[in-house]
């Protein structure tokens, strides 16, 4: 028997704005992981926009091959389908959609959420919300992007490992969030982030590097499991979502997300 109330997807439905974001509706009560459902997705005609989404996710997955769990019923966990053009910048639309969920969270929970390159988004140092990005090919060709999010919104409480170091909307606020209001804020931001995206839009960047965790901070940074000597100073991200760095003598570095991973100092 299930202890918690359910998505309700007609009341998302009637808070939706977007014109074609989360249009296409795949909702289950339980899933394995929303990301394997989307790449396997099949149909007539394009996916571009689909949402899935379950209140229950048996074996979710994280970066790294990390799992990603959530209590049932109180948190969002999702995928997006999109089916861009060209097979490029997917960490830059990795931080257009943190930059999304960080955009709600100020202006539904007036909190402060911002974002950690790559792709997590937190809140006084406490991670909020998890991305993990997705491609599927036909051969050479991109057929989609699918952008996972799992965002603690009313779970209580964490356990283990995760006790100080993952929060939710609930913590830092105080009181519980209607999720179905809080996705379709998320999904009509993305839509519009996705856009800028779409266009090159050199603003985009400039709002990730604002909301950016560690800008102009010095930083130890291991690179392919190689820690690298020195310190780095984090200049941001350029317009495909790479790190760029400064050395102690002056080199400017570019780092992919495959590459590197930002150490505490
Ligand atoms: C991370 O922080 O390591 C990324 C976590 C991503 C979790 C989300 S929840 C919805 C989607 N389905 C999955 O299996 N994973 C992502």
């Amino acid at each position: 028997m299930r202890d918690w109330i359910l998505f309700d997807s007609e009341l998302f439905e009637n808070h939706l704005a977007t014109s074609w974001l989360g249009r296409s509706f795949y909702f289950f009560e339980e899933l394995p992981s929303t990301n394997s459902y989307a790449k396997q997705l099949n149909g007539e005609g394009t996916q571009h926009g689909a949402l899935v989404l379950t209140d229950d996710q048996t074996g979710g997955r994280g970066q790294y091959d990390r799992v990603w769990k959530a209590e049932s019923g109180k948190n969002l966990t999702f995928s997006l389908v999109f089916e861009p053009q060209k097979a490029e910048r997917f960490t830059l639309l990795t931080l257009a959609c943190a930059l999304a969920v960080s955009e709600t969270v100020y202006s539904c929970a007036d909190a402060e959420a911002r974002l950690k390159w790559p792709n997590d988004v937190l809140c006084k140092g406490k991670k909020l919300c998890g991305i993990l990005t997705e491609t599927q090919f036909s051969g050479n060709k991109l057929e989609r992007v699918v952008i996972g999010i799992g965002l603690n919104v009313n779970q209580n409480r964490f356990e283990g490992e995760l006790s100080d170091k993952a929060t939710s909307l609930k913590k830092e606020c105080g009181k519980e969030f209607v999720r179905e209001k809080l996705l379709a804020d998320i999904l009509q931001r993305i839509e519009y982030h996705y856009r800028l995206w779409n266009q090159f839009n050199a603003d985009l960047v400039k709002q990730i590097n604002k909301a950016l965790i560690g800008f102009g901070e010095w930083t130890r940074l291991k690179v392919n499991d190689e820690q690298l000597d020195g310190e780095f100073k984090f200049l941001g991200v350029n317009e495909s979502g790479s790190l760029i760095a400064l050395n102690k003598d002056f080199d400017i570095r570019t780092f992919s997300h495959e590459q590197v991973r930002v150490q505490a100092t």
